[in-house]
C-alpha cells in the first residue's frame, strides 16, 4: 500500500491503498463519497462518471496511479451547493430519475459536456449521452433536461 493525496471535491484527502485501486473503490469505500455508482466495472456503462480537471471520467477505470495532488476529482457531491448546478436543477424540473442508480453518473457527463458546449442540438446530446446507459429508459427526459439546462447555461 502507499500513500496518496487527491484532491476532491476542492478537499485535499490522503488515502492509502495500492497503486492500481480504481479511484471509484477509494471514493466509495475510503471515503464514503458513494454518490458514484458500480455499474459494469468496465468502462461500458457510465454510472462510475466523475470529473477530473473539468473532463467526464470513468472512476472504474482510472487507477489511482495515474492521479496527482494536482488534478481537481469532482463528484456528484461536489458538483455544486445544494443541487443548484443547472444540470441539476434541471433533473429536478423533468423529475427525470426513476430508480436513480445510473443518475450521477448521467449528471456528471452532461454538466462536463455543457461545460464545453451550450447549444447543443439533439445530435450532439445523443453523442455525448451515448456511453452513459439508463435501464429503466429515461432517456427522454434526459434530453428534455439537458436543454432547459444548457438555456440556462447559456443565458447565466
Ligand atoms: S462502472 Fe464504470 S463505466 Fe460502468
Ligand atoms: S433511473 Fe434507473 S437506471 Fe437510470
Amino acid at each position: 500500500m502507499d500513500k496518496y493525496i487527491l484532491n476532491i471535491n476542492g478537499k485535499k484527502q490522503t488515502v492509502s491503498v495500492d497503486g492500481d485501486t480504481p479511484l471509484l473503490w477509494v471514493l466509495r469505500d475510503e471515503l464514503k463519497l458513494t454518490g458514484t455508482k458500480f455499474g459494469c466495472g468496465k468502462g461500458l456503462c457510465g454510472a462510475c462518471t466523475i470529473h477530473i480537471n473539468g473532463v467526464e471520467t470513468r472512476s472504474c477505470q482510472t487507477s489511482i496511479d495515474f492521479l496527482d495532488d494536482e488534478d481537481q476529482i469532482t463528484t456528484i457531491e461536489g458538483l455544486s451547493i445544494d443541487a443548484s448546478h443547472p444540470v441539476q436543477k434541471a433533473w429536478v424540473a423533468h423529475d427525470v430519475p426513476q430508480c436513480g442508480y445510473c443518475q450521477s453518473g448521467q449528471i456528471m457527463t452532461a454538466s462536463s459536456f455543457l461545460s464545453r458546449n451550450n447549444k447543443p442540438n439533439d445530435d450532439d446530446i445523443d453523442t455525448a449521452m451515448k456511453m452513459n446507459i439508463c435501464r429503466c429508459g429515461t432517456y427522454p427526459r434526459i434530453k428534455k433536461a439537458i436543454k432547459s439546462a444548457a438555456k440556462e447555461m447559456k443565458n447565466g
